[in-house]
C-alpha cells in the first residue's frame, strides 16, 4: 500500500502556495504597522509546560495532546498552542527586564491537537498569533483585537462577527465559581464524568462541555457577569469605549468561556457569518491572561493575545468566495521556435529576471503551438516568440495577452517596455 499523509494533516501543493504566501507576506505586514516583532520558539516543549500553562482540566491537556518520550526518558509535547511556550520564553530570557514594556510578539507556525478532523480542525494546524506581555492597559487589549480584525479585513473578508465578554478578576471568578458549584452540585450525577470532575477542579468549564450542553441547568447557570467586581466591570467598560473609538463593532457575550485555563478579564473570539460555514465558525480566539508569567516563573506581568489558524481563514476566504494570491502569476512567457533561438530565449529569460520580472521557457521540447498553451496555463501577462527572423533583425514583437495587442521593439528594449507598462498598472 502507498503511504499516505497521516489523518489531520495535508499538503500545501504548489496551487494553493501563493496564497499562504500572500497571508505571511500581509501578517508581516501589519506587524510591522502595530510594531508587533516575530518570536521563533521550538516545535516542542516539556510537557510540563503545557500541563501548567494550559491547565491540566482542559481538552487539550486531557484529550488532545502528543506527548512522547525521547530517547532520553524526558516527556515531550508537540506543541498544541503558542501561549505557553511564548510566556515560558518571556520569562526563559528576561525579556520582563527590556525597557520597553510590554513586549509585544508574533509566530506563525505548526500547531498540534489530537482531535477528530473535520473542515477547518485539523491534527496539524498552523496558527497566527501575537502576545502583548507587560501591561494591563485595556487600549492594548483593543489593541490586539483590533490587529486581528485588520488581518481579516486586509484580505478581503467582510463577514466576521466579533465577540467579547470578561471573565473578571480572581476574586470576581472565585464568587462565581462558589454560584457555579451551587448550582451545580444537587444534580451533578445527571452530567458526563468529566462535568463530574469539573465540578471540583474547574466549575467554569462545565459551561463548555459540549455532551451536556442541552441540560437544562445549562442556561440557568449563574452568569459571570453578574459576579464582576466594580474594578473589572470598570475594565472591561474600557476596553469596549476603545473599541468602539475605532469603530469595530462587538457583540457582548456572557456565555463565551474560552477553553484554556490561564484567561481572566477581556475574552474574545471572531466569528464567520459567511454561508456555507460548516459547524465550525471560530476564526480567531484570544484574551488576557494576567498570573501566567507568574505561574510560569517570571514576575508579575500581565498579558493579552490571540491565535487563528490560517486554514480557517482560508475556509473563510472560499465561503466568501475572495480569491487571493494572483500576484505570482508568470508575466513574460519567451517562445522559443526551435533550437537555435532556444539560447536567444534562455538569455532574455535571464535578462528579464535580472530586472526583476518573472519570466519562464519551455524546458521539456514543446513545439511551438504547445509553447504558447503552456503560457496560457500559466497565467503570462505577456508573450514573446523569438525565430530566426527575430534573430536576424534584433526586434522582437511584445504580445500582450489580455488585449491581444502586439508591439515590435529592439530585445534592448523588452525590460524598460514591461516596466513601464506594469507601473502603469499600478
Ligand atoms: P484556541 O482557541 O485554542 O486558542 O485556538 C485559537 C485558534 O486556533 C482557533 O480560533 C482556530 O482558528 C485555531 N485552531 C485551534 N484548533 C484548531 C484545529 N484543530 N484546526 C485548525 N485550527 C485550529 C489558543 O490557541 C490560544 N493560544 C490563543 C491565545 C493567544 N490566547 C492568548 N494568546
Amino acid at each position: 500500500m502507498n503511504i499516505q499523509a497521516p489523518r489531520g494533516t495535508y499538503d500545501v501543493l504548489p496551487d494553493q502556495s501563493a496564497k499562504w504566501q500572500e497571508i505571511e507576506q500581509k501578517i508581516n505586514d501589519l506587524c510591522r504597522l502595530y510594531q508587533y516583532k516575530e518570536i521563533r520558539t521550538p516545535i516542542f516543549e516539556h510537557t510540563e509546560l503545557f500541563q501548567r500553562g494550559v491547565g491540566d482540566t482542559t481538552d487539550i491537556v486531557q484529550k488532545e495532546m502528543y506527548t512522547f518520550q525521547d530517547r532520553g526518558d524526558r516527556s515531550l509535547t508537540l506543541r498544541p498552542e503558542g501561549t505557553a511556550s511564548v510566556v515560558r520564553s518571556y520569562v526563559e530570557n528576561k525579556l520582563f527586564g527590556m525597557p520597553d514594556q510590554p513586549v509585544k510578539l508574533f509566530y506563525t507556525g505548526p500547531m498540534f491537537r489530537y482531535e477528530r478532523p473535520q473542515a477547518g480542525r485539523m491534527r496539524q494546524f498552523v496558527q497566527f498569533g501575537v502576545e502583548a506581555i507587560g501591561s494591563k492597559d485595556p487600549a492594548i487589549d483593543a489593541e490586539v483585537i483590533s490587529l486581528a480584525m485588520d488581518l481579516y479585513r486586509s484580505v478581503g473578508l467582510e463577514k466576521l462577527r466579533l465577540v467579547i465578554n470578561s471573565l473578571g478578576d480572581t476574586e470576581s471568578r472565585v464568587a462565581h465559581k462558589e454560584a457555579l458549584i451551587k448550582h451545580f452540585e444537587p444534580s451533578i450525577n445527571e452530567f458526563c464524568s468529566d462535568c463530574q470532575t469539573r465540578l471540583e477542579k474547574n466549575p467554569l468549564r462545565i459551561l463548555d462541555c459540549k455532551v451536556d450542553r442541552n441540560h437544562p441547568l445549562m442556561a440557568a447557570a449563574p452568569s459571570l457577569a453578574d459576579y464582576l467586581n466594580a474594578e473589572s466591570q470598570a475594565y472591561f467598560d474600557e476596553v469596549q469605549s476603545y473599541l468602539a473609538s475605532m469603530d469595530i463593532d462587538f457583540v457582548v457575550d456572557p456565555n463565551l468561556v474560552r477553553g484554556l485555563d490561564y484567561y481572566n478579564h477581556t475574552a474574545f473570539e471572531i466569528m464567520s457569518d459567511a454561508e456555507g460555514f460548516g459547524a465550525i465558525t471560530t476564526l480567531a480566539g484570544g484574551g488576557r491572561y494576567n498570573g501566567l508569567v507568574e505561574d510560569l516563573g517570571g514576575p508579575e506581568s500581565p498579558g493579552i493575545g490571540f491565535a487563528m489558524s490560517i486554514e480557517r481563514l482560508l475556509l473563510a476566504l472560499e465561503m466568501e468566495k475572495v480569491e487571493i494570491g494572483q500576484s505570482n502569476n508568470l508575466e513574460v512567457y519567451v517562445v522559443a521556435m526551435d533550437e537555435t533561438t532556444k539560447k536567444k530565449a534562455f538569455s532574455v529569460v535571464r535578462d528579464l529576471r535580472m530586472n526583476g520580472i518573472s519570466a519562464d521557457m519551455d524546458f521539456a521540447g514543446r513545439k511551438v503551438k504547445a509553447q504558447m498553451k503552456s503560457a496560457d496555463r500559466k497565467g503570462a501577462g505577456f508573450v514573446i516568440v523569438i525565430g530566426e527572423t527575430e534573430l536576424e533583425s534584433g526586434n522582437v514583437a511584445l504580445k500582450e495577452m489580455a488585449t491581444g495587442e502586439q508591439q515590435e521593439m529592439a530585445f534592448e528594449e523588452l525590460a524598460g517596455t514591461i516596466l513601464k507598462k506594469k507601473s502603469l498598472e499600478e
